[in-house]
């Protein structure tokens, strides 16, 4: 077998965390390999030493059979490797064509910037590849598939044969990621090797050819995808079996927590994003908000939680009207949130994980005594029992600074802080997000015991697999507003998707 890339015995270590030990990856020229392992086992970090970000402390690569010093990602670009990160690195106020040939812009022979030439050649990358962009639109006004496909163009647009996709389809749609494959299946029949990191074995079993495990830094092995199970890559990645459909008892269901009434929200421009919309959450139950993204979710629990402000209507929490109170009063009340992009509103990364546990509570007792001192020894005591209770994978324990955990792990402190707060109503935006299988059991199992105590739970979720799991009631959201809403045992996933698209069904009277 021709190898397109071999690493070979590769070892990385950060302070107290080997995150790649003696760790092998071959990778045949022009197959689909998938990289796959638990959150934290090191996945990302020997892409970053592929692609020339990270160093290794020890190891051999060659990339198509020859020995290679990848010292940086100037020299990984000259070896035709690309990488797609899971956050992209764009400029929003420049153009998709600005964009992909930052760095590298064509010039006439005095020295002027010749863009028309650039997007001709764009254009054409875009037709081989079926890669939809509009060449002159600014990135910051195109979705997030779209500005995926402006980075996947940019590596080709320097002739990348070797792309690395690092987690592509955790911030995508469901439709997004059905075109994503294509993209994929289309590079490869171009000819070029792809290296795919995903937690989703269904992607896997979709376009990967062979797959990589990793646990905890260590090469576990690679099979041919064709001849192992969803189950098996499960078991492979986690040393153990793992459930993926949870037992739940029924709701005990209890008066009303949250109550909207006729709420409106508008974006950052001033459209309106949520119309008139009521909804009411009761304790001990889930209410699921489904829906094709895009459609108010995101402003529903922006205007719900106070980080936009509301156009009209009322938000009551136990009776309380908060629908113009601080966010700092609504946690006091009772509000807890799970939200969408835990990048901008989750944690502070520059903060240690015993500092991100307690944002929202620090200034109170236990925390901080009567003359505002923080008592830092049952900050990290309380953080200790999360990282352990919720399998945070940190290298220096509570100290470890959110920024340089792992993607999966960022997110499990984020669910791990807000369920300990354990308040009376919680928002939780697409909670799963980027966690690998056993700790996607692991989240939903304390969710829904979470709303065993009788707590309130707003879920929203483009998973409708995540939805029909965990869910005592679902609504759909449609332009605002919310077209539906039924018992879970009334509806199917695909009864769901139907009206997600914008047809109606009548009744229901969950
Ligand atoms: N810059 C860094 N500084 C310190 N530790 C780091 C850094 N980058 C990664 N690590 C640690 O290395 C280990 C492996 O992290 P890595 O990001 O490679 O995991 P991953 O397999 O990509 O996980 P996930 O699925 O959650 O993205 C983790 O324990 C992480 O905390
Ligand atoms: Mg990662």
């Amino acid at each position: 077998m021709e190898h397109a890339i071999e690493m070979i015995g590769i070892t990385k270590t950060f302070p107290g965390v080997v995150a790649n030990d003696k760790v092998t990856l071959q990778v045949a020229d022009n197959e689909i390999h998938a990289l796959l392992g638990e959150n934290g086992a090191g996945k990302s970090t020997l892409m970053s030493i592929l692609f020339g970000a990270y160093n290794a402390d020890s190891g051999t690569i060659r990339i198509h059979g020859k020995n290679v010093d990848i010292k940086d990602p100037n020299v990984a670009t000259e070896l035709g490797i690309g990488m797609v990160h899971q956050h992209f690195k764009l400029v929003h106020n420049y153009s998709v064509t600005e964009n992909i040939v930052l760095g590298m812009e064509p010039r006439n022979r005095f020295g002027i910037l010749n863009i028309g030439q650039a997007e001709k050649r764009v254009a054409q990358l875009s037709d081989t590849y079926g890669l939809q962009v509009d060449p002159t639109a600014l990135v910051e006004d195109i979705t997030v598939g779209a500005q995926q496909r402006v980075e996947i163009l940019k590596t080709l647009y320097r002739n990348a044969n070797i792309i690395i996709f690092d987690e592509p389809t955790a911030v995508l749609t469901p439709q997004e990621i059905d075109e994503l494959m294509q993209i994929i299946r289309r590079l490869k029949a171009e000819g070029k090797t792809i290296v795919l990191i995903t937690h989703k074995l269904k992607e896997i079993k979709a376009v990967a050819d062979r797959c990589t495990v990793l646990r905890r830094g260590k090469y576990i092995g690679t099979v041919d995808v064709e001849d192992v199970s969803e189950q098996q890559l499960a078991e492979m990645m986690v040393g153990r079996a793992v459930q993926f459909e949870i037992e739940k008892s029924p709701a005990q269901i209890g008066e009303v927590v949250l109550s909207i009434q006729n709420l409106s929200v508008a974006d950052q421009n001033g459209h309106v994003k949520v119309r008139d919309l009521s909804v009411e959450v009761h304790r001990g139950e889930i209410v699921g908000i489904a829906g094709v993204d895009g459609n108010g979710q995101t402003e529903l629990l922006y205007g719900i939680s106070g980080l936009s402000p509301v156009s009209s209507g009322t938000i009551l929490l136990n009776g309380e009207d908060i629908t113009h109170a601080t966010i700092r009063k609504r946690i006091e009340l009772g509000l807890g949130h799970i939200p969408e992009d835990r990048q901008k509103h989750g944690l502070i990364s520059d903060f240690s994980i015993s500092e991100n546990c307690v944002l929202k509570n620090y200034y109170k007792a236990p925390y901080s005594n009567a003359y505002g001192l923080l008592d830092q020894t049952k900050m990290a005591e309380d953080a200790q029992a999360l990282i352990e209770q919720f399998d945070i994978r940190a290298g220096q324990g509570s100290r470890t600074a959110a920024g340089s955990l792992s993607g999966g792990n960022q997110q499990k402190t984020i669910v791990a802080r807000e369920i300990h707060l354990s308040p009376h109503a919680m928002l939780v935006a697409q909670p799963t997000r980027g966690l690998d299988v056993g700790a996607i059991e692991y989240i939903r199992q304390r969710i829904l015991a979470e709303r065993d105590k009788g707590r309130a739970i707003l879920l929203i979720s483009f998973e409708l697999d995540e939805i029909m799991n965990l869910c005592d009631r679902i609504a759909t959201i449609s332009k605002g507003s919310i077209v539906g809403i039924f018992a879970q045992h009334e509806v199917t996933e695909r009864e769901i998707g139907m009206m997600m698209a914008g047809s109606k069904r009548d009744g229901g009277n969950g």
